[in-house]
């Protein structure tokens, strides 16, 4: 059973695909204008303005930084009409502000909520974080293991050759040993230069072609790709990772007391959740938002992780 109040997610569900979409939609305009900040400010915006109209009791908790950083959607921010459940959100209304500003593929507005207590409050330093789909035996890869390790053991398991196997990474010089050591043992590489949730998310959708994701980047990040993950299936596994003092005063406010604990994808996200995303720019698992004459076409996917029920969800919305 499970620890966390009874989370009335059916009813929020649809409610929380319009957040999404919004962010999303009003996002499209700053697609490919070179202006990461105001394609970001636009989708916090509108996520916010759309978050207010349901009918909850909110709590961000993954958002969009400190209280005196982040002048809306602040982690502690009260959001909803305040009347409904009382849950906890974790979003990124534009995950890949870059991708955006540049048009490349995989920006996405994402979301999850769930009862409060059911996710990480993760402090916003990175997360070294591993991700295969679902299908494996539990732990078959593993944070310990060298990354040349984890490659044949998911070959192993998926009963192919290291040749088939395909790790998605983002490309940055800190990740370049880890590159070359996977490029020793014959498998593919995706390098992505940006956008880590809709990395982890392509491990559990076969036609990506991704069977595994490792590498750093935000914690912030890897507890919404854990909400999508625990949805969709598949294993995931994070560490916080720590540059200075700062950052671990900053974990140890947020009440985390060891630093150096591995979470598996139940422990960053521990309740039941619902998640919703909404392709900003074409990608492989969601499509972008299309602009044609007199209306925008947004594709989402919304997920709850009680049922593993998928929704794919396509929004026509006229322009005026
Ligand atoms: P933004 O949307 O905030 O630009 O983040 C994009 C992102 O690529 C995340 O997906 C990832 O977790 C993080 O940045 C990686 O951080 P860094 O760019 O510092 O390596």
């Amino acid at each position: 059973m499970s620890d966390h109040p009874e989370f009335m997610d059916r009813m929020l569900s649809l409610g929380l695909a319009r957040v999404s979409e919004a962010a999303a939609l009003a996002s499209a305009k700053l697609i490919g204008r070179g202006n990461e900040k105001a394609a970001d400010q636009a989708a916090v915006d509108a996520m916010r303005n759309q978050l207010n109209k349901l009918d909850i009791n909110g709590v961000v908790v993954i958002g969009e930084g400190e209280r005196d950083e982040a002048p809306m959607l602040y982690i502690g921010e009260e959001v909803g009409t305040g009347t409904g459940p009382a849950v906890d959100i974790a979003l990124d209304p534009l995950e890949g502000t870059t991708l955006t500003a540049k048009d490349m593929p995989n920006a996405l507005a994402v979301i999850a909520m769930g009862p409060r207590g059911g996710m990480l409050h993760a402090p916003d330093v990175y997360m070294e974080k591993l991700a295969i789909g679902p299908g494996y035996r539990t732990g078959v890869v593993t944070l310990d293991m060298s990354p040349a390790d984890r490659v044949s053991a998911l070959a192993a398991a998926k009963g192919c050759s290291i040749e088939d196997i395909t790790v998605c990474v983002l490309e940055r010089p800190r990740h370049e040993a880890m590159i070359e050591e996977i490029r020793t043992t014959g498998a593919a590489i995706r390098l992505i230069t940006d956008g880590d949730v809709a990395g982890v998310m392509h491990c559990a959708e076969p036609d990506t072609g991704i069977d595994m994701y490792m590498g750093s980047g935000g914690a912030p990040e890897g507890v919404l790709a854990a909400a999508a993950l625990k949805c969709m299936g598949g294993q995931m596994f994070g560490k916080l990772l720590f540059r200075n003092d700062d950052e671990k005063a900053r974990a140890k406010k947020a009440g985390i007391t060891n630093l150096n604990r591995v979470y598996t994808r139940d422990d960053l996200v521990t309740g039941d959740v619902i998640f919703a995303a909404t392709g900003v720019t074409d990608g492989s698992i969601l499509s972008g938002i299309k602009r044609e004459v007199g209306y925008l076409t947004a594709d989402t996917i919304l997920m709850r992780s009680k049922t593993g029920s998928v929704r794919r969800m396509t929004y026509r919305n006229p322009t005026s």
